[in-house]
């Protein structure tokens, strides 16, 4: 099997590549590729580096899987030619998500539909991923109707640039000096913003809308009630999520629990009185989606209310596209 892997150095393709080693996906050969900065740079797959490319028009040729991880603007230009040479492209960036012929898919949820491909399958946003992981089981068991969410998402949900600005950002303001800000409005150091991508006229940033139609499309539920507010915070590697979660029928904080605990993907912790709780620090580099404060929600009916805590770069990104090349592999949707 030829993979190629475009965005090969960035965060979310190098741990792409780490995972593609890890969980021994049959790769033949690996073809990293990236942008002209890059061309000539190695990745180290399997003990041995390889040599990335800068992506061409010919660079897809014979290749059977391309997992994509370098924005919007390569992914629209590239994912079509790489899907009519005959690969199958499972594409991270927000390019092909919402379009109808698209599956947009997170395996333990409607992995199925990665098998209905038409050569071009969408990776969900971080933050949606992680809050369906955690609501689909419970929705099976108690019908969801409302999803509210107040996300607190790591910097390295904005590539490797922003790490830089974190670090240098809280150097700075612990030498006494004034951060300085070029990737986000304002220094992150020391600082929550409530803005992830832009605003439409009404106020609501682009990242909240993700959530609200990824979530809908995800679990086919195309009338689900979804409220959000995404707010990027000084963490380096994890998002936190409190959830809301409002149900037909009223489920109880203990079978949710015991729901959870045997949902695929679902890490429970959740002992508050013994401080234990998931936290981005101690679950950054681990796969699972890790739910805690597990409550009946004291404003609503037949709600409760969750924290959820998932790596960004591994189930928010990377190990997601990785499981759904697994899948596509089980399915018979590429040959082994
Ligand atoms: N970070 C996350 O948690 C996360 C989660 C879900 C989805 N995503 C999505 O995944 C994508 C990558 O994110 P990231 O965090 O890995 O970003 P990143 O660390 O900034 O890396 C960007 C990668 O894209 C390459 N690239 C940029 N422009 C390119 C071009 N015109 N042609 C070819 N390659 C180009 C870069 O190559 P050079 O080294 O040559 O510049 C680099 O390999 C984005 O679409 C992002 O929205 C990220």
């Amino acid at each position: 099997m030829r993979v190629a892997v475009l965005g090969a150095t960035g965060l979310v393709g190098r741990e792409m590549i780490g995972l593609l080693e890890e969980r021994d996906f049959p790769v033949d050969e690996l073809l990293p590729l990236a942008s002209p900065r890059s061309a000539g740079a190695e990745v180290l797959f399997r003990g041995r580096p390889w040599k990335i490319q800068a992506v061409t028009e010919q660079s897809f040729e014979g290749v059977d899987l391309a997992l994509f991880s370098a924005g919007s603007g390569p992914s629209r230009l590239w994912a079509p030619l790489a899907a009519r040479s005959g690969a199958v492209v499972v594409d991270n960036s927000s390019a092909w998500r919402m379009d109808p012929q698209t599956p947009l898919v997170v395996p333990e949820v409607n992995g199925k539909a990665a098998l209905r491909h038409r050569g071009i399958i969408a990776n969900p946003n971080c933050a949606t991923i992680q809050a369906v992981v955690a609501a689909w089981p419970l929705h099976r068991e108690a019908s969801l109707s409302y999803l509210g969410a107040v996300t607190f998402q790591s910097v390295s949900g904005t590539g490797r640039d922003a790490l830089e600005e974190l670090e240098g950002g809280a150097r700075a303001v612990l030498s006494g000096e004034e951060p300085v800000s070029s990737i986000y409005p304002h220094p992150i150091a020391f600082n929550a913003l409530p803005h992830i991508g832009t605003f439409d006229d009404d106020g609501v940033s682009e990242e909240e809308w993700k959530m609200v139609r990824e979530s809908r499309k995800i679990m086919d539920l195309p009338d689900l009630a979804v409220s959000c507010t995404t707010v990027r915070v000084p963490v380096f590697r994890g998002h936190s999520e409190a959830l809301l979660l409002q149900f037909s029928s009223d489920l109880s904080p203990q079978r949710a629990r015991e729901i959870l605990c045997a949902a695929p993907g679902v890490v429970v912790v959740d002992e508050p009185a013994l401080a234990r709780y998931p936290l981005a620090r101690e679950t950054a580099g681990t796969d699972p989606v890790y739910v805690g404060r597990i409550r009946r929600d004291t404003g609503r009916e037949k709600t409760l209310a969750l924290w959820v805590v998932s790596d960004n770069l591994r189930k928010g990104a990377a190990l997601n596209a990785v499981q759904i090349c697994e899948t596509l592999l089980e399915g018979g949707a590429l040959r082994p």
